[in-house]
């Protein structure tokens, strides 16, 4: 069983490799984010109350985040291991983690503010199908429609420049903290975030083994 957290900046690439990674290692990828914006697009009560901070680029409140890892977490497909992405964000959550799990290894993604920006006011995504595009880097086949199913591509209401630069901050101020946490515990592994998705892809199979 294992229990992986992928830690790192805003647009570092951790959505789109632990896609592939909880694949290949055949457990759930956990993304607090993407639970957050599905409970945003059902307008559950959760979803409203977490909709104002999101599109600010702030952090969601704990006790909300909490509320929905935890039911995810006791879903059975978690009984074999998780990969988790985008929590813990700060101190709190990570203490409210080990109270639920062991955490075996941290995948801390390492990359230049300069290409995070650029990685996120580049990304667009498909609404419908969840796959996530990249002007620059992933363009889709024809612009602006998704490979998959032809719907037309949208832009996360937090990817504008001026959310950006308030995610950058928090993940500086809340949630690099976490990096120390952790490294006294002796379960960091560094990865190199640049370069292209495959590149990350195989650095990431490398440390993993
Ligand atoms: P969340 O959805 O977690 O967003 P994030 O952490 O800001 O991370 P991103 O999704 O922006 O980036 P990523 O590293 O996954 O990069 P991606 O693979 O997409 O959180 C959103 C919001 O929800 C938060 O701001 C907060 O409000 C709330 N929230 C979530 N969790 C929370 C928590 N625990 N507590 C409180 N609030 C919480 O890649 C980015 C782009 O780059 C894409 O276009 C992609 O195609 C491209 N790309 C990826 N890899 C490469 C590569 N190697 N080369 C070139 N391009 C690449």
């Amino acid at each position: 069983m294992a229990h992986i957290v992928f830690l790192g900046p805003p647009g570092a690439g951790k959505g789109t490799q632990a896609a592939e990674i909880s694949l290949r290692m055949g457990v759930p990828h956990l993304s607090t984010g993407e639970l957050l914006r599905a409970a945003v697009r059902e307008e559950s009560p959760l979803g409203r109350e977490a909709d104002a901070h999101m599109r600010a680029g702030r952090l969601v409140p704990d006790d909300l985040v909490l509320e929905i890892l935890t039911e995810r977490l006791r879903a059975p497909d978690c009984r074999k291991g998780f990969l988790l992405d985008g929590f813990p964000r700060n101190v709190a959550q990570a203490e409210a983690l080990d109270r639920l799990a062991s955490v075996d290894r941290v995948l801390y993604f390492d990359l230049p503010e300069s290409v995070l920006t650029e990685r996120m006011t580049q990304r667009r995504h498909c609404p419908q199908c969840g796959t996530v595009y990249n002007l620059t880097t992933r363009p889709p086949k024809v612009p602006g429609r998704c490979d998959h199913d032809g719907g037309p591509l949208a832009q996360r209401n937090d990817d504008t420049e001026g959310a950006v630069r308030t995610r950058l901050s928090v993940y500086r101020e809340a949630t690099r903290p976490l990096l120390e946490y952790y490294r006294k515990r002796n379960v960091v592994l560094d990865i190199d975030a640049s370069g292209r998705p495959e590149e990350v892809t195989a650095r990431i199979r490398r440390v993993l083994g």
